[in-house]
């Protein structure tokens, strides 16, 4: 028989080990437990606190799962205005930068932080007596949204910071994202279930962090990672940056390892290279980095010019996203006679190439996408990936927009396109008799994984089915 005291210690006793464990998974990236035996851990808290309900508090693991929906999301005025940051696209912005910030100095060479730049949303969280007690969105800068519930749900926002020697007021600012992995699975999961999938990560991010209904912002796979400092207690008087960012790792809250101290506009270029060479094996998208002068008394000497901090800059990489115009559709014919939707664009210039050509996939996708010809649609190109028509700009369909149509013949062979109830793929009926597929079976016969035809490639099989040379593989 357990004593109302023996549950309340073992109460304790379980969200200590869950706090650590969760810190190890979500912060620290390195897990010392099997995932099911921190769900056991959970399990075993959950029933004590519904058998005990008397003894749950805010602060609880158990409590990240959502509070109830609110009808709008509140107001929070923040304290230390959120800034936004200059840009720099070319080498010369940065050494610029570096040039009037040591001119204003008048110092030899200046320490950064050079850091990731996140594609997320900014958020302010703040710790009052070790605890989080509000989380906010950037707004306009001055005042943001209340999404404290929202913010609580996610699992590398600890609901308490580690050790002691916090201030007693803590905000601190950070980015919201959802990996790479997690929008795609969640893109994968609305699909399926037939309805309208998200362009990017941040949007996702956003949209998910905005919702009325904490519930779901809790199904979504966001993280956090931190940045800076908004409000801060006057007894903590750190004098880098780096060691605020330090310090806020030893106190729990997720740090970004990519960061690192450079010299000069030197140190700030050879970073930029660097991470642009990891950018698409990164988990996250990023849109830049940033640099900060790592020490503080020189970030309060240089102080603001308008709503942006002298001290720093975003060195943006080359946009991964584009608006352009939709010219129009083609079908292309696969091996499988499969027919695939191709978007001829108006070029533009994504992801550090041209891009006039760019996959819809499959009609699902158009008719859930709601493309049309003549449509501005946002163009993708992440890394190395074949570039996609994420989404339309509805507002600027013109009038005279005409629905994709899966055309009824084969464009190669003219043989009848057929699309079985229910399937996704549309394939032309033609089989061998169709060039297209005739070319491509050929083209996979001869590969290097398959019979590995030394010579027969790509212009030597047109040439051969185009004069009617070869029908079949055999
Ligand atoms: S510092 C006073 N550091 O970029 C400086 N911002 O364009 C405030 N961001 O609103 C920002 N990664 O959402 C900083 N490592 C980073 C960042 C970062 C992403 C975002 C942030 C901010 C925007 C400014």
């Amino acid at each position: 028989m357990s004593t109302r005291q023996d549950v309340k210690k073992r109460v304790q006793e379980l969200r200590d080990q869950l706090r650590y464990h969760n810190h190890r998974y979500y912060v620290l990236d390195d897990p010392e437990i099997p995932d099911a035996e921190y769900d056991r851990l959970m399990r075993e808290l959950q029933k004590l606190e519904t058998e005990h309900p008397e003894l749950v508090t805010p602060d609880s693991p158990t409590q990240r799962v959502g509070a109830a929906p609110v009808k709008e999301l509140g107001e929070v005025r923040h304290a230390v205005p959120m800034l936004s940051l200059d840009n720099a696209f070319a080498e010369e912005d940065v050494l610029a930068f570096d040039r009037r910030i040591r001119e204003r100095l008048e110092v030899e060479s200046i320490e950064y932080a050079a850091e990731p730049k996140l594609d997320g949303l900014a958020v302010s969280l703040r710790y009052e007596g070790g605890k989080l007690v509000r989380g906010a969105t950037r707004g306009d800068g001055s005042t943001g949204e209340d999404v404290t519930q929202n913010v609580r749900t996610i699992k590398s926002i600890p609901l308490e910071l580690l050790g002691r020697d916090w201030p007693a007021v803590l905000e601190v600012r950070g980015e919201v994202y959802m990996p790479k992995k997690g929008f795609e699975a969640l893109n994968r999961r609305l699909a399926k279930q037939g309805e309208k999938t998200y362009v990017n990560p941040r949007n996702t991010a956003a949209g998910s962090l905005r919702q009325l209904d904490p519930r779901i912002t809790a199904d979504r796979p966001l993280e956090f990672y931190c940045y800076g400092l908004g409000e801060v207690a006057a007894d903590y008087a750190p004098r880098r940056h780096s060691m605020v960012l330090e310090k806020l790792r030893e106190w729990g809250v997720r740090v970004n390892r990519e960061i690192k101290l450079v010299i000069g506009a030197e140190g700030c270029l050879d970073y930029y290279a660097k991470i642009g060479k990891q950018r698409a094996s990164l988990p996250y998208e990023i849109d830049g980095v940033v640099y900060k002068v790592d020490r503080l008394d020189w970030q309060a000497e240089l102080g603001f010019v308008s709503r942006a901090p002298r001290w720093a800059v975003a060195h943006k990489f080359p946009a991964e996203e584009q608006m352009t115009i939709l010219k129009t559709v083609d079908f292309q014919v696969g091996r499988t006679g499969a027919l695939t939707p191709t978007a001829r664009l108006a070029p533009v210039f994504v992801g550090g190439t041209t891009v006039s050509n760019a996959t819809l996939h499959n009609m699902d996708e158009i008719e859930r996408k709601d493309i049309r010809i003549g449509d501005t649609v946002i163009v993708r190109r992440a890394g190395d990936v074949i570039p996609e028509v994420a989404g339309v700009v509805l507002a600027k369909r013109p009038k005279d927009a005409k629905k994709v149509k899966l055309p009824r013949k084969c464009p190669v062979c003219g043989s009848e396109v057929v699309r079985p109830e229910g399937e996704v793929v549309a394939r032309c009926s033609g089989g061998l008799f169709c060039a297209a597929q005739r070319g491509q079976l050929i083209r996979h016969f001869a590969a290097r994984r398959a019979m590995d035809i030394e010579g027969l490639g790509e212009k030597l099989i047109d040439q051969l089915i185009e004069n009617e040379l070869v029908t079949t593989p055999a």
